[in-house]
């Protein structure tokens, strides 16, 4: 879905700093994720992708600049005009609006597929157990795994296990999901379902930032592509121009791989 001209900005990142040590990592990113939008992260290891996700649901604390999502500063409140550290409460409340995917699903084992898609919205978010699993059917539904709900993760395939991740982090209702290489630990046989099931969240209008190296998805299903590289972002734009016709020498290296 295209984001539209009037609405405000979902997701703002200003001049993101984010060190570990001596060692900074994000040297300035400055991003706006507009409602419904899909943005997709390129850029080589160690430029800081995974970094700037983490900081996005206060994973991680940035040292300068801000992120606010839905116009909400994370990490922080306004009081008294002055800025002071949200509580553990208030971190978790802000984090139930931001689903997050990694490469590892990190599904609990002991745990059947319905069992851990109701965990946090019944004990985190307090839904009754009804809501919840009438909510998680539906997202099984949507992730074309209905009739696995009774399974245990050790009985799917990578791919179908991935895609219950995926309804995991939607079980908490966000507004915003994030993807930190949803498809890398994968058999290249099971990519395409993962990404399949990606697309179509990305049609029913969810704002997503996907962080992965699959090229051909980010030229179908980006409405941006993001090229960072150093801590800094380098080149975006629509997929045509970053992907098709990318500006910068570092973004034409990278993409050269991918040739
Ligand atoms: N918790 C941490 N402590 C110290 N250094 C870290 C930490 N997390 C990341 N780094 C460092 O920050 C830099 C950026 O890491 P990050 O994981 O964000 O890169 P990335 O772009 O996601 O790379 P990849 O494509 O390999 O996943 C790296 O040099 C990494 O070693
Ligand atoms: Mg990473």
């Amino acid at each position: 879905m295209s984001p539209t001209a009037t609405a405000a900005p979902l997701v703002q990142a200003r001049n993101v700093h984010k060190s570990f040590d001596q060692l900074e990592v994000l040297k300035g990113i400055d991003l706006d994720v507009m409602p419904g939008e899909v943005v997709v992260v390129l850029g080589p290891s160690g430029s800081g992708k995974s970094t700037f996700l983490r900081c996005i649901n206060h994973l991680e604390s940035i040292n300068k600049g801000s992120i606010e999502v839905e116009g909400e500063q994370i990490g922080y409140r306004l009081r008294r005009g002055r800025l002071e550290k949200l509580s553990s409460n208030g971190i978790a409340r802000q984090r139930r609006k931001i689903g997050m995917v990694f490469q590892q699903f990190n599904l609990y084992p002991h745990m059947t597929v319905l069992q851990n898609i109701i965990e946090a919205p019944i004990h985190v978010h307090g839904e009754s157990r009804k809501d919840a699993v009438a909510n998680a059917r539906r997202l099984l539904d949507r992730v074309g795994l209905a009739e696995k709900a009774d399974n245990y993760p050790r009985q799917l395939s990578g791919g179908q296990q991935q895609r219950v991740a995926i309804a995991r982090a939607l079980a908490i209702r966000p507004t915003l999901m994030l993807f930190d290489e949803p498809t890398s630990a994968l058999d290249p046989e099971l990519v395409g379902e993962v990404l399949a099931t990606m697309r179509d969240l990305a049609k029913q209008g969810l704002t997503m930032i996907v962080v992965t190296h699959e090229i051909g998805f980010a030229r179908e299903a980006a409405d941006r592509v993001v090229f960072m590289d150093g801590g800094h972002i380098v080149e975006i734009g629509k997929p045509e121009e970053v992907i098709g016709n990318p500006q910068h020498p570092r973004t034409q290296a990278f993409l050269s791989r991918f040739l």
